[in-house]
């Protein structure tokens, strides 16, 4: 990186030295992949969305790697809340970046209860609450039902005393970004992070004429370069219409070019999975390196230089 560049950033009011980390789901389980995130080029991570009580997830295979993406029905699976308070624990002093508890109950109640829990550990400092997994049979995205969204955040927002950012599904007609947005207006969100995989994809193998996936007869959330032009119009729209809410863009970043996009689009961070789920944690520095080259060609030197400022054709 240039010594001129720096890709410091500011989330939900805490300063950071870098504006990518992993998205939720990759690399963030267990103890190794986590502590392998706090040793990469990264300004925060957060875990593997937990539940109250680990999960053993959907059927395996439940992960494909399909040409410049990625099809997953993982099903949460997770070691639960209090691994996550304990790793959380242990690491927060050891690096300059914060992590972030990312929260899935399988419903409003047990959404609740993880708050109450978090609530009582010191180390917490700010969780992603996920609105969006569409991979548990029989289980929509909350983020899709404005009216039980509204009724979970506002409960949520009278339980926590923490920060609390949401995890949002991709949308695609104007009525849902704008209803999504008047929920939200009404909450002290610390965070909207745009987008989700795009859920119930479907991704076939020509040669065996078979699904690729085993859950849900192959249907899975698409990650990866196909959701790129979706993931920023998400950024965007949400950018526009939170006046002041930070962004996190996730979705097709592959390199710095992609992250410099969703910068543009209004993202204050960017979220990485396919790429570091297909890397590892090595993808941090190369993507840094690009971005910073872009920025030194444009001549940039922070990212709030260019964060947001997409033009419009007159
Ligand atoms: C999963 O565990 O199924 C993925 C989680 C998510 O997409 O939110």
């Amino acid at each position: 990186m240039s010594s001129n560049q720096t890709l410091k950033t500011t989330l939900a009011g805490f300063h950071l030295g870098s504006c990518l980390m992993n998205a939720s789901g990759v690399h963030c389980t267990d103890e190794n992949e986590l502590s392998g995130l706090l040793n990469a080029n990264v300004g925060a991570l957060v875990t593997k969305s937990c539940t109250l009580e680990s999960r053993t997830g959907n059927p395996l295979p439940r992960y494909a790697n399909i040409p410049n993406g990625s099809i997953n029905s993982m099903g949460l699976p997770n070691h639960g809340l209090a691994y996550y308070l304990e790793f959380i624990e242990k690491s927060q002093y050891l690096h300059n970046k914060i992590a972030i508890l990312s929260i899935a109950g399988l419903s409003k109640k047990e959404n609740l209860e993880l708050l109450k829990n978090a609530d009582k550990a010191d180390s917490i400092k700010l969780i992603e609450l996920n609105l969006s997994c569409p991979n548990i049979p029989g289980k929509p995205q909350t983020g899709y039902d404005f009216e039980a969204s509204e009724k979970l955040l506002a409960e949520a927002f009278e339980i926590s005393t923490k920060s609390v950012g949401v995890k949002l599904p991709p949308y695609f007609d104007m009525v849902h970004f704008e209803s999504m947005a008047t929920v939200l207006k009404k909450f002290p969100v610390a965070y909207v992070c745009c987008v989700n995989s795009i859920g119930n994809a479907l991704w076939i193998n020509v040669e065996n004429e078979s699904v690729v996936i085993k859950p849900k007869n192959g249907f899975g959330g698409l990650g990866g370069m196909y959701i790129k032009p979706t993931a920023l119009a998400n950024v965007r729209m949400f950018y526009s219409l939170l006046d002041g809410v930070d962004i996190v863009g996730c979705g097709g970043i592959q390199n710095g070019q992609d992250a410099f996009e969703h910068i543009l689009c209004g993202a204050s961070m960017v979220q990485i999975g396919t790429t570091l789920w297909q890397e590892g944690p090595a993808c941090f520095d190369r993507i840094s390196n690009e971005l910073s080259t872009i920025m030194q060609q444009k001549g940039y030197a922070t990212i709030d230089e260019f964060k947001g400022k997409l033009k419009s054709m007159n």
